[in-house]
């Protein structure tokens, strides 16, 4: 591989820089996206077509020259492929037509082998992408974590609070159990198929971890992810962004991953405190710090290097919003691309 910077700093090693990239850096901030998005009848057109899916999982490596490419997807096609599928709604985001709502749909859904079946035009996708690149930067791979796959299954579409589907885990603990055990098994298998297919790394989005209390979290939701993270770290370096889960940053250290991701309501200095200077972490600017005037964007960026130091991959605290700037987006790169420690 020519730029392995990003796996090297995954495995633990020193580098000169941070590695660079943006969570949902293969969207709607580029112009590129938007012109191939625009001619085809939908999002999931573009998720489905491993032709299309290639070409804008590349173009932010030829557009801002980072130093990953993440394959074009979404955490929504494991749901999909067990059974529920989603539509996604010009301008108001996910809906299922059909949720979970009793145990009878828990038992109806598709079992993880054959759910890991229907993903080929994910494999497919992964595998053209990784022969397109030739070894130019690493192709990371991902998944949504159980609980939040759980969350959208549970609640049929976004949500503030997501209180239908806490609802479950109060009322109806082992259903909710059983649900979350489903979606790890499927997880598993179809992880394991993405990395066998090309994927270089593995990220864990816990998207929603934030609407739980600690307790819920370590128990609804970490010990899933990490029977996940423990089934892929012998092939791939693993990273879990369990975002806002402040309070559980030791315990998600140890639950088998390489790397932890940081949402941008953490203060650099106490996370770090929290899990040690050698944890590899990423993050965790304030993607609205890219609103900012280009010298401020500079200066914050260059700040936020300098307070996490080494063993660190530069991104955002959570996915770049739409409606950034495209030379913000430029100048942090080039920031990170500059530094030296
Ligand atoms: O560049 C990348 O990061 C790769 C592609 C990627 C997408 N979704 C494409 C996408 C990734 C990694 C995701 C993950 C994802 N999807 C998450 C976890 C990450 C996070 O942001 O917390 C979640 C919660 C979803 C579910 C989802 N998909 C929602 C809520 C929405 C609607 C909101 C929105 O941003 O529009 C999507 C749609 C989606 N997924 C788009 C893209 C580029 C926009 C749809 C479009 O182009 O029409």
């Amino acid at each position: 591989m020519k730029n392995d910077l990003l796996l090297r700093v995954a495995r633990g090693e020193r580098t000169e820089r941070p590695p660079v990239w943006l969570m949902r850096q293969a969207g709607r901030i580029l112009p590129q996206y938007r012109e191939i998005r625009s001619r085809l009848s939908g999002f999931k057109e573009l998720v489905e077509t491993p032709e299309l899916a290639c070409e804008v999982t590349i173009q932010p490596v030829d557009e801002l020259d980072v130093d990953a490419a993440i394959i074009f997807s979404d955490i929504l096609v494991v749901p999909e492929a067990m059974g529920l599928t989603y539509e996604m709604i010009e301008a108001r985001g996910p809906v299922f037509p059909k949720v979970i709502e009793c145990l009878a749909d828990i038992e109806n859904l598709i079992p993880a082998a054959d759910a890991a079946e229907n993903l080929h035009y994910v494999y497919d996708a992964v595998a053209l992408t990784k022969k397109e690149l030739n070894g130019r930067v690493p192709l990371l791979g991902f998944a949504g974590a159980p609980f939040t796959i759980m969350a959208y299954m549970v609640e049929g579409k976004g949500s503030k609070t997501f209180s239908k589907a806490k609802q479950m885990l109060y009322r109806e603990p082992e259903m909710a159990h059983k649900l979350l055990n489903a979606i790890t098994e499927t997880t598993i298998a179809y992880l394991l198929k993405k990395v066998a297919a090309g994927a270089d790394l593995i990220q864990i989005f816990d998207s929603w971890a934030g609407v739980l209390s600690a307790d819920d979290f370590q128990t609804f939701s970490l010990p899933y992810i990490q029977r996940i993270a423990a089934a892929l770290q012998p092939l791939v370096p693993v990273t879990i962004f369990a975002k806002d889960a402040f309070h559980s940053l030791p315990e998600i250290a140890a639950a088998n991953c390489n790397v932890v991701g940081l949402g941008w309501t953490i203060p650099v200095a106490w996370g770090r405190a929290q899990m040690g200077e050698k944890q590899v972490v990423q993050g965790n600017l304030d993607p609205c710090v890219l609103y900012s005037e280009l010298p401020k964007v500079k200066e914050l960026t260059n700040n936020m290097l300098k307070a996490f130091g080494p063993h660190h991959i530069a991104n955002l605290g959570h996915g770049v919003y739409p409606d950034t700037p495209l030379d913000a987006v430029k100048c942090f790169v080039d920031t990170v691309k500059e530094f030296r420690y």
